[in-house]
């Protein structure tokens, strides 16, 4: 039950950075396009290893944000943006660890809507 809202918090808070992402893409007069390479395994997965994998997608998307960060100084709205996201993730790297490190109940969400 506990890894399945873990599924479900990652999924949407990707899914919301997604759309972040995108609608920046259109404020710049850009058509987002997504190009998705992905497998999962599906089989069922300890919780500890599957915070230890969310960590990993937290902290890549961290690296990316801070590595996006130079090619945007000056540009008011993009770097704002970058900014945000770089404290966002930086907060989700912080409360997995956390959460990795006292073994201790998850946040209960309710599934989303798809
Ligand atoms: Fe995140």
């Amino acid at each position: 039950m506990r890894l399945t809202n873990a599924r479900c918090f990652v999924g949407r808070e990707t899914l919301e950075h997604a759309e972040a992402v995108a609608n920046q893409i259109r404020a710049l007069g850009e058509i987002p396009r997504l190009n998705v390479n992905l497998s999962l395994g599906g089989g069922p997965m300890r919780l500890q290893d599957a915070l230890a994998e969310a960590l990993d997608v937290e902290q890549q998307a961290l690296d990316a944000y801070k590595d996006f960060l130079p090619h945007v100084l000056g540009d008011p709205l993009l770097e704002e943006f970058i900014r945000n996201q770089i404290e966002l993730e930086t907060e989700h790297v912080e409360e997995t660890v956390q959460t990795l490190r006292a073994g201790g109940p998850l946040k209960i969400l309710t599934k989303p809507d798809v």
